[in-house]
C-alpha cells in the first residue's frame, strides 16, 4: 500500500535484473508511492527480456546503458529527462559485479584485468553516474541517490574477494561527492549497506547459503529481505530524509553492533 511518499517525483533505477533484484523490489515500491522513472540496466542483463514485465507493471521506459560507459549515462540522463519531463530527482544504483567472484579466483591469486573490471562496474560506476549527472545539471535540488553496500567494506568476509574493496570505494566515493553535490544542489548520496540477500549477486558469493544463516542468527531483527531494503530506500528518496547525507546506512536487523549472539554461541556449546 502507497503514501504518496514518492508523488511527483521523477527517477533513475540501476539493476533490475529479475524479481529477486533488490533495485526489482525498489523500483515496484517507487511505483506504490507515486513515483515515475526510468528503468536501466546493461544491454547484456537485458537479453532474457525479464525487465519489460516490470516496466509494464510500473509503466516505466527502459534505456538501456552500460554503467562504465560515458557515452551510454549520458544518453541515459538525456533520454530520462527528455521522457520524464524533467530533471531527476532520484538515483538508485543497484550494481555490482565481480568477475574474480564469478570465476571462483582466490583472494590471494586474483587476475588484475578482472580487478580492474570489479572496481569500475561495482565502484567508479557510481562516480561515473553523479559526475555524468553533475556536468548534465540532470539533478533538481534536494535529489536523492542511494547506492547499495556490504559490511564487507569495513570487515573481511573472505569469500567477498575484490568486491570488499569496490564497496570501500563505493562508500568512499558517496562521502566525497556528497560534499560537492550537497554544495552545488543540496544534492544529498548516501549508501545502504544491506543483509545478505538471496539474488543473483548475491548468490555468486561462495558458500553464501550458510553466509546467509550465519548473518540470520548473529542479527537480533534477522535479515533484512529485499523488499525492506526498498522500503528503506524510498525513505530516502523521500522529503521526509532530507538531511541525511554522505552516509553509509546499515540495514542490517543489528548484525554491524552484535559481537557475539546466544544463538551463535549454542553452535559450538558440548
Ligand atoms: N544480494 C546481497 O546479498 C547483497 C547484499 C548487500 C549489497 N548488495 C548489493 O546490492 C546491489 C544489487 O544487487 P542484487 O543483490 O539485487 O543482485 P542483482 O544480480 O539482481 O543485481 C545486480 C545488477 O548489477 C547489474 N550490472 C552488472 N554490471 C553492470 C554494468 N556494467 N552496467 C549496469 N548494470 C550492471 C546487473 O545486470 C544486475 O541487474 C549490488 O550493488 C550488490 O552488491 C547485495
Amino acid at each position: 500500500m502507497g503514501h504518496n511518499l514518492l508523488k511527483g517525483k521523477k527517477g533513475i533505477i540501476f539493476g533490475a535484473l529479475n524479481s529477486n533484484s533488490i533495485a526489482w523490489k525498489t523500483a515496484e515500491r517507487c511505483h506504490e508511492e507515486g513515483a515515475q522513472f526510468v528503468l536501466t540496466n546493461a544491454p547484456i542483463a537485458m537479453r532474457m527480456g525479464e525487465i519489460n514485465e516490470l516496466a509494464e507493471k510500473t509503466k516505466s521506459p527502459i534505456i538501456p546503458a552500460d554503467a562504465t560507459s560515458m557515452d551510454d549515462l549520458k544518453a541515459l540522463f538525456e533520454g530520462s529527462m527528455e521522457k520524464l519531463g524533467g530533471k531527476i530527482d532520484f538515483v538508485l544504483h543497484s550494481i555490482g559485479m565481480s568477475p574474480n567472484v564469478r570465476k571462483s579466483r582466490e583472494y590471494t591469486d586474483l587476475n588484475y584485468e578482472y580487478f580492474h573490471k570489479t572496481l569500475d562496474v561495482s565502484g567508479l560506476s557510481l562516480h561515473r553516474t553523479l559526475q555524468t549527472a553533475y556536468k548534465l545539471d540532470a539533478l533538481n535540488d534536494w535529489a536523492s541517490v542511494v547506492a547499495l553496500s556490504y559490511i564487507a567494506a569495513q570487515r573481511t568476509f573472505p569469500d567477498y574477494s575484490d568486491m570488499a574493496e569496490a564497496k570501500s570505494l563505493l562508500e568512499s566515493i558517496a562521502r566525497s561527492f556528497g560534499y560537492h553535490y550537497g554544495k552545488k544542489k543540496k544534492v544529498r548520496i548516501n549508501t545502504i549497506s544491506q543483509s545478505p540477500t538471496q539474488t543473483t549477486a548475491g548468490s555468486g558469493v561462495g558458500g553464501f547459503d550458510s553466509f546467509v544463516k550465519y548473518a540470520d542468527d548473529m542479527s537480533p531483527l534477522g535479515n533484512a529481505s529485499a523488499l525492506d531494503c526498498a522500503n528503506y530506500t524510498v525513505s530516502l528518496f523521500s522529503d521526509l530524509t532530507r538531511y541525511v547525507t554522505m552516509q553509509n546506512l546499515f540495514h542490517d536487523g543489528g548484525f554491524s553492533n552484535v559481537g557475539i549472539s546466544r544463538d551463535v554461541m549454542q553452535k559450538f556449546m558440548k
